[in-house]
């Protein structure tokens, strides 16, 4: 069943992409390859119908969004955002003030591009869920494989040397350190200068968007940094093992914050007990003794 619609949709897939291949003949201009091109730039952080990465899903996009919207906001969504334009700002808040960078597309380019996004909603628009929840799920078996294939003490500990700088990067780029810390029992301190990572593993969504951030840094200073001495696809996967091992060791040291505080809590209840029991007391002897009192009159 499954793969009967698997491989239906993919039929119907390869219609729609080779009906869009056409249609860009007759049109002179290739704008659907064009526009696939130019989504390769997006790839780090959004899906088509995959899931949320750094950014939104951005299937049906255009479904959810004015097209003079759309464009503005790929152009520069922070100008919106400073401008106050609530969908913007709504969205920036979601995705935890992550700032997508500007991109200087024209006019051509930003309308290509939709159109690319576009022609997933149209071959996914019959059986929508079906197709969704079995590529959900394909996708969650293979982000478990991938996570177990790379989750190796190896890695961590190369990509820990290599955030201090004690290895170096293929292409030169500076290290981590030199801006970020990341506390970890082993470390040394690290730049004050940008956030400290130490949990920036879940800030940020985890392995994929680690990785759009170290590959793809929508920081400028980040981005100045690494402009010509982009880290290898290697690299980044040992940083993002590092990263994750240091979010999950914090962890532990939190819960043993709230155990402290819990035990603390703890002492202050059984206080409060023996000082309510030596209350409770005094005040019977006084009742008892009152009546007594009253008796014997
Ligand atoms: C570094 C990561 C990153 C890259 C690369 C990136 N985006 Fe985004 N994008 C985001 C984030 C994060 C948001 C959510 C809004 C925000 O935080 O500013 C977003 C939001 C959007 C939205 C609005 C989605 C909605 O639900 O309304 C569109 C459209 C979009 N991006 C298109 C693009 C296109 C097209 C490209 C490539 C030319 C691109 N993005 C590249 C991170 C990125
Ligand atoms: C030149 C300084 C600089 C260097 C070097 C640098 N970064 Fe950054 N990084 C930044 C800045 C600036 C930000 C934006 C956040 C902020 O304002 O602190 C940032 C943000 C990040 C974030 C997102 C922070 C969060 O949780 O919100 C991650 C993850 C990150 N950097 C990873 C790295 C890694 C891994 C390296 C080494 C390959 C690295 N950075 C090297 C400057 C730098």
């Amino acid at each position: 069943m499954n793969t009967n619609r698997n491989r239906m949709s993919g039929i119907r897939f390869t219609l729609v992409v080779a009906l869009v291949f056409l249609g860009c003949f007759t049109a002179h201009k290739s704008n659907a390859q064009d526009g696939e091109q130019l989504f390769q730039q997006c790839k780090a952080c959004h899906t088509i119908g995959q899931g949320k990465l750094l950014g939104p899903d951005l299937l049906d996009v255009s479904k959810r969004r004015d097209k003079v919207w759309l464009k503005n906001f790929i152009k520069s969504s922070q100008t919106m955002i400073k401008a106050g334009d609530a969908e913007a700002v709504a969205l920036f808040e979601e995705f935890n003030k992550l700032p997508m960078m500007d991109y200087n597309l024209s006019d051509p380019e930003l309308e290509a591009i939709i159109k690319y996004i576009d022609s997933f909603s149209k071959a996914d628009s019959e059986g929508e869920e079906v197709s969704a929840t079995t590529s959900d799920s394909l996708a969650a078996v293979e982000a478990v494989n991938y996570l177990a294939s790379i989750d190796t003490e190896e890695n961590r500990k190369k990509g820990k040397e290599l955030f201090e700088g004690k290895r170096k990067f293929n292409n030169g780029g500076a290290s981590c350190i030199s801006c970020h810390h990341v506390n970890t029992s082993d470390a040394v301190q690290g730049g004050l200068l940008a956030k400290d990572l130490t949990k920036s593993f879940s800030r940020n969504g985890g392995l994929s968007g680690i990785k759009g951030i170290i590959e793809f840094p929508p920081f400028p200073a980040m981005k100045d940094a690494y402009q010509h001495a982009a880290l290898t696809e290697d690299e980044s996967m040992k940083l993002q093992v590092f990263l994750m091992h240091a979010d999950e060791e914090n962890a532990v040291s939190e819960s043993s914050i709230s155990e402290l505080i819990k035990q603390g809590l703890l002492g202050v209840l059984i206080l409060l007990v023996i000082i309510s029991l030596v209350w409770f007391k005094r005040k019977k002897r006084s009742v008892n003794y009152q009546i007594i009192k009253r008796q014997r009159r």
